[in-house]
């Protein structure tokens, strides 16, 4: 083994870093990811859009979409991908990874793009999800490893990073995936952990003059699909002062991918107040569209925007491609209102905590959050990793991570609910990079599984429970949960039970197990309530 690779797996864009081990400095470096940016034609760009493009047969010349190592695909993955799918949306599969973790769908099916017109052409989460860590694992063979046995992609020690929140099933799917891709083994490592393994990184030498014992970080990581926070804390342990991840929040299907859906929508309101009629394509590509204004009007460093204007410019479809093309325009100042109040509004803390919840179960999509607001999220969160004072925790600084957190009046706006909320100030982490310090911190990490860095600890995220019938004092039958392992347990940690099973042969039996982020103080083999709020279940394990 030579290299270690961190990759980190996006929703909207994945990326790849990595270290040499025979370089004795051990730096982090970017693999610029070779891809088709348009017909015939590659680049190496830091990432790679989590995107896939089911072709047509005949519709693009031979060879135009011939890879270096591969001639005979009828897809093509990341921008060129994204850019032909703006044009054509039935035949684009994006956000794989958000379907990931949508219990309802069978994940495995071939159900994307949802939208397609044919059935014939689509292709399931997981084989989208697996055709993107295939191009990582080939255009690394060709460009770095070059025919050299020792640094082929195979051999490497892989860090493969996912969302905090993601379940047991969404974890597993990911590494089928993999696995589907060609990978032989691989480490998984929860996206905020390594955006702040970025972080120790570079200050590897300084860190305990910016932390101090007590201090406690939110990691607070908005993507393309999901918003992921945790919490990690500065303990001593052993005389030396070190990090804990304490805790991490709900699965939030909540994103980039919403901000650009409320933008469709205004869009489409603008254009039928207008009294324009969408075709059902131009439909598909104001999501484009409103991604491409959202960036435009968003840009980090943008000195006054507030005057600013977005032409967004919707092509008719089929012959009518001139005639049919709409035009609307958008005004920087309102789409930044409107995000702002949609997603990162300011609330009291009491009201902070009221989370819209909407009745009803949606099967076509996907389960997006139904309270958009990231900041009652981030409330909730907080409070439900109150400490044994039962006072939420109050973080000190905060570390930014992900696209969707790019514009400083986004990071402003945490910052100042945070303020108002425990009034103290809260100071920023400095991110190596929003887009990129995932895969530079799963590159970290490998280090530090080598022992050639600093760790954080911190054990399981989740608490792992068997239902048990139990009888009562009254001799009646009640489900209780067993704690299997506690929420924290360290790798490789064990317990027996004292309570003893019988076992009936040829009688099958199903065993369910539920799971909880929240529940902080359970021991191994505590017997507790079942409670719906604060545990999720699995799917049974039937023999
Ligand atoms: N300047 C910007 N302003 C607002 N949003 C932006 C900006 N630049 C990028 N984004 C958004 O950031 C999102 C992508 O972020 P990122 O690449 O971190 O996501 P990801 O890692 O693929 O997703 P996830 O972590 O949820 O799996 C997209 O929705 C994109 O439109
Ligand atoms: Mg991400």
């Amino acid at each position: 083994m030579r290299y270690i690779i961190g990759i980190d797996l996006g929703t909207t864009n994945s990326c790849v870093s990595y270290v040499d081990t025979q370089d004795p400095r051990a730096t982090i470096q970017s693999f610029k990811i070779p891809q088709l940016v348009i017909e015939g034609s590659f680049e190496h760009l830091p990432t790679l859009p989590s995107a896939c493009y089911l072709a047509a047969p005949q519709e693009f010349p031979k060879g135009a979409l011939n890879l270096p190592w591969d001639h005979h695909l009828n897809f093509f993955v990341g921008k060129f991908a994204l850019q032909q799918g703006a044009k054509i949306p039935t035949r684009l599969v994006q956000s794989a990874k958000s379907w990931l973790c949508h219990s309802a769908a069978n994940r495995r099916d071939k159900i994307l793009p949802l939208e397609s017109d044919n059935e014939e052409m689509r292709i399931s989460p997981v084989e989208a999800t697996a055709r993107y860590l295939k191009h990582i694992r080939e255009a690394w063979n060709h460009n770095m490893a070059r025919g050299d046995v020792e640094s082929e992609f195979e051999g490497q020690e892989i860090i493969l990073t996912v969302p905090a929140s993601f379940d047991e099933i969404a974890r597993s799917l990911t590494v089928e995936a993999a696995r589907l891709a060609g990978f032989d083994k691989m480490n998984l490592l929860e996206e905020p952990q390594a955006a702040f393994y970025s972080w120790i990184s570079q200050h590897e030498k300084d860190w305990e003059k910016h932390l101090s014992a007590g201090s406690t970080v939110l990691v607070c990581d908005v993507g393309g699909g999901t918003t992921d926070f945790s919490l990690i804390e500065v303990v001593v342990k052993e005389g030396a002062l070190t990090f804990q991840r304490m805790a991490v929040g709900d699965h939030l299907l909540l994103g980039g991918d919403n901000m650009d859906a409320a933008i469709a929508h205004r869009l489409e309101i603008l254009l039928e107040e207008e009294k324009h009629v969408l075709s059902r394509i131009q439909r598909l590509r104001l999501r484009h569209e409103a991604r491409n204004a959202k960036e435009a009007l968003l840009k980090e460093n943008k000195g006054d925007a507030e005057h600013e204007l977005y032409r967004v410019l919707l092509q008719g479809s089929g012959s009518n491609v001139i005639q049919g093309a709409l035009s609307v325009t958008l005004h920087a100042a309102e789409v930044r209102k409107s995000l702002i109040e949609g997603f990162l509004g300011g609330y009291s803390w009491a009201e902070a905590l009221q989370l819209k919840k909407t009745a009803g179960f949606r099967s076509m999509g996907l389960p997006y959050a139904d309270e958009p607001s990231i900041t009652k999220h981030l409330a909730h969160f907080l409070s439900s990793n109150a400490g044994d004072d039962h006072q939420p925790k109050k973080p000190d600084f905060v570390l930014f991570n992900g696209g969707a957190m790019k514009p400083p009046l986004f990071q402003q706006a945490i910052i100042d609910n945070l303020k108002a909320w425990f009034g103290k100030e809260v100071s920023v982490l400095p991110s190596y990079n929003l887009d990129l310090a995932v895969a530079r911190g799963a590159a970290y990490y490998g280090k530090v599984r080598q022992g050639m860095g600093v760790r954080i600890g911190g054990g399981m995220a989740r608490g792992y429970y068997l239902l048990l019938d139990t009888k009562d004092e009254q001799g009646l039958v009640v489900s209780k949960a067993m704690t299997l392992l506690p929420r924290g347990s360290e790798d490789g940690s064990s317990f027996e039970p004292e309570t003893t099973f019988q076992l009936k042969p040829n009688t099958p039996v199903v065993f369910q197990i539920a799971t909880s982020h929240v529940r902080l103080h359970d021991l191994a083999g505590d017997l507790i309530d079942v409670d719906p709020k604060e545990m999720q279940m699995l799917p049974p394990i039937q023999t």
